[in-house]
């Protein structure tokens, strides 16, 4: 019984885990090029420190949008990255928030990031709403916005 117990917590037990962000810590861990490429300290309203199997592995912000929409930002920390952590950090903060659809606006530049948010899933949005989104001042032509349905 004892090692039913055992090993039923065992796969119970979440890999990741969303706790309240620290700031300080963020500054600590997080490189300044990291930072200009995600912004999570000054941008996210929601923002938590992840933890894979209770080891720090990144920060993860989220800025919600309408009902149970949100756009997300994201940094693994770099000796943490490769191993298909996104994914599983997406899906705890969409569990966590009830979330629907997650949106990515990531610079074009950051081919690293289109790739793994491509790689998970995630979709560009149409030609025309990325034209509407320049022309409204929400997005630069640098950028592309891309999208997950949960
Ligand atoms: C973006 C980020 C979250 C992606 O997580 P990751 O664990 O690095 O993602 P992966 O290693 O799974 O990479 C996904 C794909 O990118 C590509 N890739 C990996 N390293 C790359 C590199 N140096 N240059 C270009 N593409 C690369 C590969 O195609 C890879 O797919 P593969 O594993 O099938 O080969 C992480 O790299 C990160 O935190 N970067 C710094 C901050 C940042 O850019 N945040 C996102 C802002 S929107």
């Amino acid at each position: 019984m004892d090692g039913y117990k055992i090993i039923s917590e065992f796969i119970l037990q979440p890999m990741i885990q969303l706790k309240s962000f620290d700031i300080n810590l963020y500054n600590k861990v997080i490189t300044k090029k990291d930072n200009q490429l995600a912004h999570i300290d000054n941008q996210s309203k929601i923002k938590y420190n992840v933890y894979y199997n209770n080891e720090l592995c990144g920060f993860v912000g989220l800025i919600p949008g309408n009902k149970d929409v949100g756009f997300t930002q994201i940094i693994i920390i770099k000796q943490f990255r490769g191993y298909g952590l996104l994914k599983l950090i997406y899906q705890a903060l969409v569990n966590k928030h009830r979330l629907k659809r997650l949106y990515a606006r990531i610079m074009k530049s950051n081919v690293r990031s289109v790739k793994a948010h491509l790689k998970i899933g995630f979709k560009e949005i149409s030609e025309e709403e990325t034209k509407a989104q320049i022309k409204m001042g929400r997005m630069s032509r640098y950028q592309t916005t891309l999208y997950k349905d949960y």
